[in-house]
């Protein structure tokens, strides 16, 4: 069996030393492929393996063309929006993702970026603190049940909406549940977006949700960048001057939104919400077991594509 880690955004060594060692104890020959900035290195690369991991790189139609041998591909860590799960399927490929192995990570950066917009992006001039403020957590999913806690410790009153979750989950958790989207925006100082990729979130994040936030509103995305309607959010940024946005997901409009809103604006330069060593670690491991577990004992448990 061949394994490729396939990562334009390399794992921390750490990370690909665990995986080497699970692959070389099934017996299994690995290779790397890392920061690779052409896509045909990536069609070179797949050829003849027989299991892929990746992060965020795309496994298109055109990889799996490529990938003759390939039987599973392993998304090492949550939104599998990159992964083209129909080519999968169309060849009996398994894909899988490993829900919940970098989500830790992800909720410290989201309660981070909200202390770095109270606090004017580090610079000069008085702030505000978390402390007595209302998070809204959107989607209490992996990543947002991790921030709930965190958001309480610093005194933050936390609200979510999540129509896929029970509500006595989130109660349980000492969590608000707003009854709709629009209550959540509309209460909330700070909102924490953990929503997927899918055709229902594309741009769902529009002018009118935006505008209903409270006086010195922040949205924080530490989702993706397709959730958010562009055009919408800078018209928003522009009509309420008290607006703030920050992203780990640089926008298209980028450029625009920095030269215009100064301080009320903020991207990381890549996406950095997964970029531990520990999350590293949990993730690329986690797809190395899971691909020796599919081949040793036909162990499905996190196939997307069923
Ligand atoms: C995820 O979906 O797991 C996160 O967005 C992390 O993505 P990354 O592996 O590209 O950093």
């Amino acid at each position: 069996m061949k394994i490729l880690v396939a990562t334009e955004k390399p794992f921390a060594k750490a990370a690909t030393d665990g995986i080497k060692k699970i692959a070389d104890e099934a017996g299994y020959e690995l290779v790397l492929l890392e920061k690779y900035t052409d896509v045909n290195d990536l069609y070179k690369a797949v050829t003849d393996v027989d299991a892929l991991i990746v992060r965020s790189d795309k496994v298109t139609q055109e990889v799996i063309n490529a990938a003759k041998n390939l039987k599973i591909v392993v998304r090492a860590g949550a939104g599998y929006d990159n992964l083209d799960l129909k080519a999968c399927s169309g060849r009996n490929i398994v894909a899988m993702n490993t829900p919940g192995q970098n989500s830790n990570a992800v909720a410290e950066l989201a309660i981070g970026m909200m202390i770095f917009m109270a606090r004017n992006n580090f610079q000069p001039g008085t702030g505000s603190e978390l402390k007595g403020k209302k998070l809204g957590i959107q989607a209490y999913g992996n990543v947002g049940k991790l921030v709930a806690p965190l958001a309480k410790s610093f005194g933050m009153e936390v609200y979510a909406f999540d129509p896929f979750v029970p509500a006595s989950v989130m109660e349980k958790d000492g969590v608000h549940v707003a009854s709709s989207v629009e209550e959540l925006y509309s209460t909330c100082n700070y909102i924490s977006l953990h929503i997927p990729a899918t055709p229902e979130t594309k741009e769902s994040i529009n002018f009118e949700l935006l505008t209903k936030m409270p006086k010195g509103g922040c949205l924080v995305n530490t989702a993706r960048k397709e959730v958010i309607h562009e055009a919408d959010l800078m018209k928003a940024l522009e009509e309420r001057p008290d607006l703030k946005y920050i992203t780990d997901i640089m926008p298209g409009s980028h450029a625009e939104l920095a030269a215009k809103f100064g301080t009320r604006y903020f991207s990381t330069a890549k996406k950095m919400g997964a970029e531990t060593a520990e999350a590293n670690i949990n993730a690329g491991l986690a797809a190395a077991r899971q691909i020796v577990a599919f081949f040793t004992k036909e162990d499905t448990t996190f196939q997307l594509n069923k």
